[in-house]
């Protein structure tokens, strides 16, 4: 997990310097990136990138080793997402996101990343169209509560459920997100059947926000959505505009939209589907 470290001199603003380096496991990264703006609920967040052997957090720190910002990195082999990237308010404005947003890249392509991929805010934005991403498509989060009660069809997912989830998974992303699988203790969820297969599942992690929901179609996603009556509510739960189902399904349900996040890319594109993903943020981290 270990990544070189880049300085960036500021001398000329008589500043402090700032490195960026590979977070040390006493470091307060989950203050830093909830003064930054990401709130409490990313000390949960940080213990996939803490603990996957794919993931890494990395830090600002000036030449006090004060941290002044971070951002985690899940490396997925061919493609790697970025993260809560955060900088503090009263650091903002002098390249520190912009050498983050660079580090993060640099450590995902030197894990075999040709494609990264982050979900952007609109402050964000500038510091990655800069850094050489392009923006694909937006997603919403949606807030409320699904009614009752739970369709048939749904079942809670079993062990053996495994290798279905990431075959599905993978035709619906592009992508292996079997580091993620693999440090599921459990499979926290449900799977919606049909004909003998698994034709949807919805995923919990240890690590907060989400359900993660993909569903081969609308049939499948509906269903999903609706068996989510089981979990505490109200839910959040984001969903890519171009999934007009997915949102048409949540809208006519009452949940209110929250806030929209831009999905970008730096590199090729990813043959994704984003029409079968009825619930992002959970499998590091879109
Ligand atoms: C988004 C965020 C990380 C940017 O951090 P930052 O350190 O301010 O980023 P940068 O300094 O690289 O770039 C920000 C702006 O400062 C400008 N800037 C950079 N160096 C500068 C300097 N030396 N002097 C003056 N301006 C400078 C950049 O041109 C950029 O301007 P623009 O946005 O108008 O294009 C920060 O605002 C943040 O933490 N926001 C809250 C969390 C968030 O939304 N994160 C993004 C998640 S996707």
């Amino acid at each position: 997990m270990a990544a070189g470290s880049t300085v960036l001199p500021f001398s000329r603003r008589r500043e402090p310097r700032v490195e960026i380096r590979p977070a040390r496991s006493d470091e307060p990264v989950a203050r830093t990136l909830d003064e930054a703006g990401f709130g409490p609920h990313v000390a949960r967040l940080l213990g996939y990138p803490r603990d996957s052997p794919d993931g890494e957090i990395l830090v600002a720190a000036t030449g006090r080793s004060r941290l002044v910002g971070g951002a985690c990195c899940a490396s997925f082999g061919a493609t790697g997402w970025i993260g809560a990237l955060g900088v503090l308010p009263r650091m903002r404005r002098r390249g520190v996101g912009e050498l983050l947003t660079h580090a993060a890249v640099e450590w995902l392509e030197a894990r075999g990343a040709r494609t990264v991929l982050l979900y952007a805010t609109e402050m964000g934005r500038p510091v990655y169209d800069r850094s050489g991403f392009v923006t694909e498509a937006p997603a919403r989060a949606w807030r409320g509560t699904p009614p009752g009660p739970p369709p048939s069809g749904l079942r809670r997912l079993r062990p053996t459920d495994r290798d279905a989830i990431r075959e599905l998974d993978a035709a619906c992303t592009g992508e292996t997100r079997r580091p993620v699988f693999d440090m599921l203790p459990a499979l926290l969820g449900l799977g919606f059947e049909r004909d003998g297969r698994l034709a949807g599942y919805t995923l919990n992690t240890p690590w907060g926000a989400g359900p993660a929901v993909i569903a081969e179609d609308e049939e499948a996603g509906e269903a999903l959505l609706r068996g989510l009556v089981l979990e505490a509510q109200p839910l959040t739960l984001t969903v890519p505009d171009d999934n007009e189902a997915g949102a048409r399904i949540l809208s006519g349900w009452g949940f209110q939209p929250v806030n929209t996040a831009l999905r970008m890319r730096h590199g090729p594109p990813v043959g994704h589907d984003p029409t079968r993903m009825f619930g992002l943020f959970n499998l590091f981290w879109g």
